[in-house]
């Protein structure tokens, strides 16, 4: 077999989204311009959703929503621990403390069960330590996991059971939908984001959608240092941030959006061609997809070994035949700082645990060809079968 050349991910970007870039550099206006409002507007368009702000990340998304919703110093909030960190972080930045629930061990994504019980029970499920035990419970953030909506109807009954605020985590998952509705619009807030290896890509940056239009000019005005409508350059009602996406971004971005669902076609035809391939392998399994999950929205294609394969082991082999590939997630809990502040242990969340020793994202991107699938699934073969 020849060597093939094959990337961990790449953006799907074409001439008339170079130009877009170029056509704001040929102006004065860099940031908070003309772009930037198309950007969010295709937002509305595509989602559905009443209002859209942009930020230059979707890490400084979900904080926003954070604020937004009032979560501060002492409240909790129901998470999942199988995710990237910046779901987690966006409530440590304001004090909050993230309650962890445990997932379902098809998708990855949060137990709504598990949810119900620590909804109702909060206290039996504080950390060991690092927990303000007089807090209230605030919300739920459910993440999308690798593109794949969350059980958001279960979630929302759970929600207005408890009176919580619902905040959806959907920076994997951009046009994905579930039970027929946009992923992002089924909580009160949603968050993309679009690092290059995102079904659109703006370098760096972020959407939040949301129907709440006092939440939504709140956001408007934090993302902007905190300058309410009316406020001189030098006037801050609020104390903000610099969360503003650039106009270059907005305008590769807003560029990307005229063809979202081409792109996340594209995608499709990927997994497509992997799943046809992989689930003959013995010891691979292949993406589960939810029946509610009406469309998926390829992020990374993660497969799982069964007990008998070690994932590390078969990822040094395949990066050493220059397969890139990437263990997804790393349990949140039990990153470094998570252990130290709120002294979480190894078996705290043993499906999260065992996806992720278990998980390994394989070469993904919109721009992958055939050929390049089976040279993939070729020499994943020969090592599974050595
Ligand atoms: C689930 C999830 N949440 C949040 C983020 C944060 O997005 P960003 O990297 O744009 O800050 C990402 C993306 O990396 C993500 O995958």
């Amino acid at each position: 077999m020849t060597q093939m050349k094959i990337s961990m991910s790449a953006p799907d970007l074409t001439d008339e989204d170079r130009q877009a870039v170029i056509n704001v550099i040929n102006t004065p206006v860099l940031s908070m311009g003309k772009y930037t409002a198309d950007f969010e507007k295709a937002f509305c368009d595509y989602t559905g959703a009443k209002y859209a702000v942009s930020v230059n990340s979707g890490t400084a998304g979900l904080h926003l929503c954070v604020r937004a919703a009032g979560i501060g110093a002492g409240d909790f909030v129901i998470t999942t621990p199988f995710s990237f960190v910046a779901s987690t972080n966006a409530l440590l930045f304001e004090n909050a403390t993230p309650i962890f629930v445990d997932i379902d061990p098809q998708t990855g994504n949060i137990d709504p069960e598990l949810v119900a019980d620590v909804a109702g029970n909060i206290e039996k499920f504080l950390p060991r330590k690092g927990a303000n035990i007089d807090g209230n419970l605030k919300a739920i953030l459910p993440v999308d996991v690798f593109g794949q909506p969350a059980d958001m109807d279960a979630i929302n009954a759970i929600a207005k059971e408890h009176g919580l605020r619902v905040i959806e985590d959907s920076c994997e998952a951009l046009g994905a939908t579930y039970k027929g509705k946009q992923a992002g619009t089924l909580g009160e807030f949603g968050v993309f984001a679009f690092y290059p290896n995102k079904q659109i890509t703006t370098g760096e940056g972020g959407v939040i959608i949301t129907d709440d239009e006092r939440a939504a000019n709140f956001m408007r005005a934090l993302r902007n240092q905190g300058r309410a409508p009316g406020d001189t350059w030098l006037q801050h009602t609020h104390m903000g941030y610099n969360y503003r996406i650039d106009e270059m971004s907005a305008a590769m971005g807003a560029s990307q959006m005229t063809r979202l669902d081409a792109i996340l076609s594209k995608r499709e035809q990927v997994a497509a061609w992997y799943e046809a391939r992989l689930s003959e392998i013995p010891g691979v399994e292949t993406p589960v997809i939810e029946p509610f999950t009406t469309r998926m929205s390829w992020f990374v294609y993660v497969i799982r070994f069964d007990q008998k394969i070690n994932r590390d082991e078969m990822a040094k082999k395949l990066e050493a035949r220059g397969i890139p590939v990437r263990p997804y997630f790393l349990p949140i809990h039990l990153q470094p700082y998570m252990v130290e502040k709120f002294g979480y242990q190894e078996g705290d969340f043993p499906i999260t645990e065992d996806l992720g020793k278990r998980g390994l994202a394989l070469p993904f991107s919109g721009v992958m060809t055939e050929e390049q699938v089976d040279y993939v699934c070729n020499i994943l073969r020969e090592e599974v079968l050595k």
